[in-house]
């Protein structure tokens, strides 16, 4: 199990032009939840839920990774095992840095793959529309429909099991990008010695009193601190 747990959130995808989800301008300020990511969408809003998704996974076709991202990418080369990524995010910009996607635990799914209703399938399209790929039916069955593999409101999300893993055994947790109204990072960092919190601004929903470090600034001029913190840490051990 990994000493060092990075979890992160939209903040560290910002500045590579993917719209974070509550602040201003972020995606639940043009759409609403329950119309595009709440349990039962997909069978009330079809059409429109699969457009959403669709657009933001082609919309990830020329996003780069920005430096918060290969810092991370340069840590999990050199320190393997002793570091877990953990993301809510669903981009794909964590592999782009050339981290491999079985390293990298997506919490509410992954916007490059899509799952099949009846058998469970899942695979990977890239950035081809759903509906182009198999005419939005499953290869394999070839009678269940095809939806995106994304974890909405309200469904069950099984790879939250693997954060209380990572937790049981984690020493420095970072949390890098998140507001906090999902995922309870200030629980997670009530079980860990040194917990370092980087967002732009202090979150309702999360108590910036808990955190041994606390960057209110942009991942990218947050991350060399946190790089060394993380290196210092695992070097001394
Ligand atoms: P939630 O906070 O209620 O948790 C989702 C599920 O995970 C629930 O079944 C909950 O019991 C379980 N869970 C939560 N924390 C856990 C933990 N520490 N250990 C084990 N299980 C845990 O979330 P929700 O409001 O029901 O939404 C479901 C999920 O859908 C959320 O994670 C949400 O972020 C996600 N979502 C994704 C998108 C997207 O675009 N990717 C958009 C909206 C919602
Ligand atoms: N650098 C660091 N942090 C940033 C940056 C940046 N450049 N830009 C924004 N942030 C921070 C904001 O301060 C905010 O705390 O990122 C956070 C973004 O919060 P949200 O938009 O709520 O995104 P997130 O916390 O990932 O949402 C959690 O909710 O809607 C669901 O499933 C969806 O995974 C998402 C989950
Ligand atoms: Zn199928």
């Amino acid at each position: 199990m990994a000493k060092v747990v990075i979890l992160s959130g939209a903040g560290i995808s910002a500045e590579s032009g993917i719209s974070t989800f509550r602040d201003s301008e972020g995606l639940w300020e043009h759409y609403d939840i329950k119309d595009i990511c709440t349990a039962g969408c997909l069978e009330t809003n079809r059409e429109t839920t699969i457009e959403f998704y669709d657009k933001r996974r082609l919309d990830l076709a020329d996003k780069e990774p920005n430096r918060a991202h290969r810092v991370i990418a340069r840590l999990k080369a050199k320190y393997k095992d002793d570091i877990a990524i953990i993301t809510q995010n669903v981009d794909d910009l964590f592999e782009k840095a050339g981290i491999a996607h079985e390293d990298i635990v997506h919490l509410h799914g992954y916007l490059t793959k899509v799952e099949c209703e009846k058998c469970g399938l899942v695979y990977d399209i890239g950035y081809k529309k759903t509906q182009d790929s198999f005419n939005g039916k499953c290869p394999t069955c070839a009678s269940g429909k095809i939806r995106p593999f994304i974890v909405m409101f309200g469904e069950a999300a099984p790879m939250y099991a693997k954060i209380n893993q990572e937790i049981d055994d984690c020493e420095l947790l970072v949390v890098i990008g998140t507001s906090g109204n999902v995922i309870a990072v200030d629980i997670l960092s009530s079980y860990v010695d040194r917990t370092i919190l980087n967002n732009l601004e202090p979150s309702i929903t999360i108590n910036d009193e808990l955190y041994t470090k606390v960057l209110y600034k942009k991942a990218t001029e947050a991350i060399d601190e946190i790089a060394s913190e993380i290196e210092i840490f695992l070097e001394k051990r």
